[in-house]
């Protein structure tokens, strides 16, 4: 029972990402349509649910869990489960933490700091008021701010998640670094990926290859590669002028699917062993047919057991390959 979790590929799997709602109180452009149509709540896992389900894998091996949505803050009662994975960490788990569109923060750093969590990974895409208001259609940038003070303050690390979109805030690529460096926050750019149809946006007119973004980071700073990684896809370089962090998460220009160590879990119990592939097994079905957890780990072991290769994620030819049906909010990156 002890044997750890190992893909077809030898990549021990030891990273569980979790969306706990598909909702989202922000619908960005490039992740969501404007009307999006959400999943009825009797749909969802419930918040005992989701805890037995995420102790099975720290049961497994996973030593880093990642809360995901949507938006994971707006789940009603997500502190409570916050607050019960926390019981895992030293005993098995040595992460706890979220990927959050920063909005709520203001109302939860402080708990969340409380709960274990010692670091955040916010999504923000422009320092524009009025630009941000576009790409996240019902979000507003001082309220997002506001949750990153008040997560630095409860002395929570925090990271921004910048989402590399050319002709929107390609423009900004100095503006940002210079605010994450005064700031104190690392910054990671992450490549557009086609998940999900989203009727006029056009991904290839969006992707901004982040080789490209490099060169130009390159013009104004010395970058240093890091051997560091956190667990996550990023790869990082220091600045040597002025010592802060920057990675770029690169599945179009670099894949990183050989290092995979992850896989993650939808609101629905749906176990996806790959981002940019369907393969899917459903945990839901041994969860609730039985209080005992052999089932459910007998599924999970059969379905990392066909864990895929890697993602086809590909607009090299300038056609966009490999897209998902799902959209990024069904399983949280
Ligand atoms: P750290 O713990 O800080 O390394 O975080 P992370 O990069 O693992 O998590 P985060 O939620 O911040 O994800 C950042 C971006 O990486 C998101 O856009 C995710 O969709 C993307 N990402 C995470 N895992 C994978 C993966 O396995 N494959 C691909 N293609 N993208 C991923
Ligand atoms: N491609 C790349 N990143 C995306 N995100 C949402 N949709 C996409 C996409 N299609 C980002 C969000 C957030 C992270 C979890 O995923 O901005 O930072
Ligand atoms: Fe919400 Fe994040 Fe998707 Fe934006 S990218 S709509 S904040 S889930």
């Amino acid at each position: 029972a002890n044997v750890p979790l190992i893909d077809p590929f030898a990549r021990p799997i030891t990273y569980l990402r979790v969306s706990v709602t598909d909702r989202c109180d922000f619908r960005c452009v490039y992740c969501m349509t404007e009307h999006m149509q959400f999943l009825p709540k009797a749909e969802l896992l419930t918040l005992e649910e989701l805890d037995r389900l995420c102790s099975a894998f720290i049961g497994l091996g996973v030593r880093k869990l990642r809360i995901t949505g949507g938006e994971p803050l707006v789940r009603r009662g997500i502190m409570g489960f916050f607050r019960a994975m926390s019981r895992h960490l030293g005993q098995g788990l040595d992460e706890l933490t979220v990927t959050t569109n920063g909005s709520q923060l203001g109302r939860f750093a402080a708990e969340l700091a409380d709960c274990g969590v010692r670091r955040v990974n916010v999504s923000l895409d422009t320092l524009d008021e009025a630009k941000f208001a576009r790409i996240t259609r019902w979000g507003r940038l001082p309220q997002v701010l506001d949750g990153i003070r008040a997560a630095s303050a409860a002395g929570l690390r925090v990271k921004i998640n910048t989402v590399a979109l050319k002709g929107v805030n390609d423009d900004e690529l100095f503006d940002l670094v210079r605010w994450c460096g005064d700031e104190g926050h690392d910054l990671t750019f992450i490549e557009v990926m086609p998940m999900g149809d989203l009727g006029n946006e056009d991904r290839l007119d969006q992707y901004w290859p982040l080789s490209d973004l490099r060169g130009q980071l390159a013009r104004g700073f010395t970058l240093t590669d890091l051997a560091e990684r956190t667990g996550g896809p990023a790869r990082y370089v220091r600045l040597e002028q002025t010592g802060q962090k920057v990675g770029f998460i690169t599945p179009l220009t670099h894949n990183f699917c050989e290092s995979c160590n992850r896989v993650r879990v939808t609101c629905t119990g749906d176990l996806f062993m790959c981002l940019g592939q369907e393969d899917r097994a459903d945990l839901r079905g041994p969860l609730r047919d039985s209080a005992d957890d052999a089932p459910l780990n007998r599924a999970i072991r059969a379905a990392i057991a066909h864990k895929p290769k890697g993602h086809d994620f590909d607009y090299s030819r300038q056609t966009v390959a490999g897209q998902m049906s799902r959209h990024m909010s069904h399983t949280g990156g």
